[in-house]
């Protein structure tokens, strides 16, 4: 985080700021989602999510998108801008989602985390996410194709 960084907001993800959020991804993801995806996950009638501000009026810097399928709560997607890694802000992130879908009643969360994610992996295995299952060849990346490991975890019970 920028050294003249003193504190963070979190609040629920907005539309208006999907042009920024958008360019967020893009610096995470090799194959980034556009503003007007982003857009339709946040205002999704199923749809939950988080971003994160150095203030509750300035520019989001990371946000998360979910979706409650049935009982499980979806954790589509996840992207801190680069500056801020490693100081907590996705755990703050999740912790928010993880409210929500407790509040949705919502029961189990799922996701895929590509086999080489080495970062995601570690997040996701310090929050208390267990490995399920394998999706061979998930995703496709300039290098090749790569698995998704296919993770879950209790609502309301993450170690956040
Ligand atoms: C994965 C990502 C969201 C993590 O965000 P973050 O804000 O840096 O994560 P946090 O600071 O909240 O860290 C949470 C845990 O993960 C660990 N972690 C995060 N990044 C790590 C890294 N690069 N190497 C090792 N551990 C890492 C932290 O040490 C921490 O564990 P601990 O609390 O047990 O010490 C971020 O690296 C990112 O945006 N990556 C690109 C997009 C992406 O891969 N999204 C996930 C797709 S499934």
């Amino acid at each position: 985080m920028p050294s003249e960084v003193k504190s963070i907001v979190i609040g629920r993800g907005s539309t208006r700021h999907a042009k920024t959020l958008e360019s967020v991804h893009a610096t995470s993801f090799e194959s980034s989602w556009d503003a007007h995806s982003i857009s339709g996950w946040i205002s999704h009638p199923h749809g939950f999510s988080a971003m994160a501000m150095e203030q509750r009026q300035s520019p989001p810097f990371a946000f998360a998108l979910a979706l409650a399928a049935g009982d499980n709560a979806e954790l589509l997607t996840i992207a801190v801008g680069r500056d801020y890694r490693q100081t907590g802000v996705a755990r703050k992130l999740v912790a928010f989602l993880d409210q929500q879908a407790d509040d949705l009643g919502l029961e189990r969360w799922m996701l895929e985390v590509a086999r080489d994610n080495d970062a995601a992996k570690k997040l996701y295995t310090s929050l208390g996410f267990e490995e399920v299952g394998v999706r061979r060849n998930y995703y496709r990346e300039s290098t090749g194709a790569v698995d998704a490991l296919v993770m879950t975890a209790a609502v309301g019970r993450l170690q956040v």
